[in-house]
């Protein structure tokens, strides 16, 4: 769908990564992330799967580095009367983070939604264990919303839970940085 000559590109979920997204779930290293952090049985990510297609909520797309299918980013929570979408990301593969990948992930998305979807906000939760990344929404001019306490309960216990949201307008405001911060990193946008 999008390409960057940077080698990231962002694709539409096909059912041939049907096994590749269970792996990928299931991994220590994306279920930490994730609000369940427990395994997920083969039989509910079938049944999670079947129920993705006609689902006009929902949009998944598969990123790729070099060719090869390293993450998955979506939309949740499609709302064509108030015009917004819940948003979430993550690179399975380890060796594809802290290339800069993630953050033109998230501008790629950002315009999805805005251009594309024709939004007026886009929102997302993250742990608020996981700093880099709320951080992250927060330099692509996220603002936080919420902080909901105790919100989650993982295996290692209760979690707070920040939540973002960033409208068309503050995009308007942040949106030539993060394109200027892209390129500096050797990504087209
Ligand atoms: C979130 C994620 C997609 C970010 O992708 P990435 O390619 O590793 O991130 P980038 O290399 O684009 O880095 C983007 C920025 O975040 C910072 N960052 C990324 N990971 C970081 C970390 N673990 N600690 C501190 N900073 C971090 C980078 O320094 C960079 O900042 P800069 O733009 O000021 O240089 C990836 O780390 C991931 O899959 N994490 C696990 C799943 C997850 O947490 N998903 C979000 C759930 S809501």
């Amino acid at each position: 769908m999008l390409a960057s000559p940077s080698l990231a590109t962002l694709r539409p979920l096909a059912r041939e990564d049907r096994e590749r997204l269970f792996d990928w779930r299931n991994r220590e290293e994306v279920r930490r992330y994730m609000y369940t952090d427990t395994p997920i049985a083969c039989e509910r990510h079938e049944a999670w799967f079947e129920a993705l297609s006609g689902n006009e909520t929902r949009r998944y797309f598969i990123i790729e580095w070099d060719g090869q299918p390293v993450g998955l980013a979506n939309f949740v929570d499609i709302d064509l009367v108030s015009k917004k979408a819940a948003w979430a990301f993550y690179l399975a593969e380890t060796t594809a983070r802290g290339k800069g990948l993630g953050a033109w992930v998230e501008y790629q998305m950002i315009e999805h939604a805005f251009n594309v979807l024709n939004l007026e906000k886009l929102w997302c939760e993250v742990l608020e264990s996981n700093g880099a990344v709320w951080k992250l929404h927060q330099s692509f001019g996220f603002q936080t919303e919420a902080h909901f306490r105790r919100h989650v309960i993982k295996s290692d216990g209760p979690h707070d839970v920040i939540g973002l949201g960033l409208l068309r307008a503050d995009w308007a405001t942040v949106r030539e940085g993060c394109r200027a911060r892209l390129l500096s990193h050797g990504y087209a946008v």
